[in-house]
Formats: C-alpha cells, structure tokens, sequence
C-alpha cells in the first residue's frame, strides 16, 4: 500500500485505524502516527483524508451518538 506519508511511512490505512480508534483532528493523528512530522509536504492530503474518513465513520452511524441511555430512567 502507498504511504500517504513517504517521511514516516504512513499509509491511508494507518489512517483509517487511527480513525476507527477515535482520532477526528488532525493534531491527534500527528501525535499518534507521526504523519506530517518530516518535510510536511503530505499534510494536505493527510487533512483530506482524515476528514474524509471521519465523514465515513460519522456517516455510517448518525444517530448512535443520540440514542437515550439504557440506565431505566
Ligand atoms: S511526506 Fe509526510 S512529512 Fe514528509
């Protein structure tokens, strides 16, 4: 698979893990995977797939966020 990072060798699906683990800014995937952390020249598309990504994810489930909880109340 492509690196969308070539500097520290993170790829989209390094990405979508990091994603599906909770990430939703780009600030938390730097910390996590190091993407961006060399020449930067991948950030932009980092960024796009991040939030596209995201859009995915949130997609899927729009209302799970808004289900009442079950605590019989
Ligand atoms: S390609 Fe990502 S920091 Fe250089």
């Amino acid at each position: 698979m492509n690196d969308v990072c070539v500097c520290n060798s993170v790829t989209e699906e390094d990405i979508r893990r990091a994603a599906a683990a909770g990430v939703r800014s780009f600030e938390a995937l730097q910390r996590l995977t190091g993407c961006s952390g060399g020449c930067g020249g991948c950030e932009q598309e980092a960024r796009q797939l991040l939030s596209d990504i995201v859009t995915e994810i949130t997609c899927a489930h729009p209302t799970s966020h808004l289900r009442p909880s079950n605590d019989g109340q």
